[in-house]
């Protein structure tokens, strides 16, 4: 049966940092506050010209070189992101437009902060289905387009990025060995982008309430979190037959240095089997995971015949987990 390897990734973040030294300009909060509750220094933040789309198809032509596929190759761009440039067209279809990849089909997935492993999910069924051959999954953001600068528990957390792989079909095992998808809407509201679409349009009154900005019930999402991907990565390697000494790197959603410590506590893996840099990025949504990949493969973290585990969760609630023979 065909898999999906990935053979190239890519990643880009604006160049705009935006401090915790910053955020205490603007918000009630303290340097100290925001590193130990969260594990994050700065984040990057997209300039005014700059979309989703824009940052997804710089880390796409890091993606595609590295993999030395054209774009006029690719069969499918899938985008998961929840910051899209516009509702219509797809973000994927402006990436289509910038690569000019004009054999592709392309659209936008929505699993929020999941979106990237959900796209991975989906590419890997076409894959395996014979459909496709050549397929750029990207998870791209602008979250500080939709971040309420006023609300201090939120504010303190995003960040703006972008992170694509290639896959290509292979026969051999080294591949995408497996993924899992998961949704559980009973907590739908505790992330949630209230308006501005068919729900509440954005109204000027919609807008003044700030209903087109991110609320999040933190604390309650924070646990639900920390119990759901401590299963997710005890069921993903016991569903691949591997045990947690096999692992060679563990590269979680970067939203909080707690929840990620309590899942490798879980495992029984050390911290330097977990790829960190929400230092560095803060939450990134569908982007941390692929642009963590990007700088696990760069700075050869990453070898041939490593087994690498994937996960994520978010808005949805949603959750996903991968794992990768390299
Ligand atoms: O990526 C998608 C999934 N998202 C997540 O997984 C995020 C999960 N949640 C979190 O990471 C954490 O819940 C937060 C970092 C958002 C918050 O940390 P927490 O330890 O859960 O804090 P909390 O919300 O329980 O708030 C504790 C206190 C509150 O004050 P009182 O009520 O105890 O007086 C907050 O008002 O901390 C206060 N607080 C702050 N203080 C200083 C909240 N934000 C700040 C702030 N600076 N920025």
């Amino acid at each position: 049966m065909l898999k999906a390897k990935i053979t190239g990734t890519g990643s880009y973040v604006p160049d705009k940092l935006l401090t915790n030294k910053d955020l205490v300009r603007i918000v009630d909060t303290s340097e100290e506050w925001i590193l130990e509750r969260t594990g994050i220094r700065e984040r990057h933040i997209a300039a005014k010209d700059q979309t989703t789309s824009d940052l997804a198809v710089e880390a796409a032509r890091q993606a595609l070189k590295a993999a030395g596929v054209k774009a006029k190759d690719l069969d499918l761009i899938i985008v998961g992101t929840c910051t899209p440039d516009m509702f219509l067209p797809s973000t994927a279809c402006m990436v289509q437009l910038k690569l000019n990849a004009k054999n592709a089909a392309a659209f936008d997935l929505n699993a929020a902060c999941s979106g990237f492993l959900y796209g991975l999910s989906v590419a890997s069924g076409y894959m395996s289905s014979g459909a496709f051959k050549k397929i750029l999954v990207i998870g791209a953001e602008t979250l500080s387009r939709f971040t309420d600068w006023q609300d201090r528990s939120t504010c303190i957390l995003f960040g703006d990025g972008a992170g694509a792989v290639v896959l290509e079909a292979t026969t051999g095992s080294n591949a995408l060995l497996y993924t899992h998808i998961k949704s559980d809407a009973e907590y739908w509201d505790y992330i949630q982008i209230p308006g501005g679409a068919a729900k509440e349009p954005a109204t000027r009154a919609v807008v003044d309430k700030r209903l087109t900005k991110i609320r999040m019930k933190g604390n309650e999402t924070f646990k639900v979190a920390v119990k759901t991907l401590e299963n997710l990565v005890v069921e993903t390697l016991e569903k691949c037959d591997l045990k947690p000494s096999q692992l060679s790197l563990l590269i979680p959603h970067q939203a909080n240095l707690r929840i990620i410590q309590a899942t490798a506590k879980r495992l029984g893996l050390p911290m330097d089997k977990v790829m960190l840099n929400l230092e560095r990025y803060g939450n990134t949504s569908a982007a941390s995971i692929p642009i963590a990949l990007d700088e696990s493969v760069r700075t050869g973290r990453v070898r041939e015949g490593d087994y690498i585990l994937l996960e994520a969760f978010g808005a949805g609630l949603t959750w996903a987990s991968a794992l990768v023979k390299w």
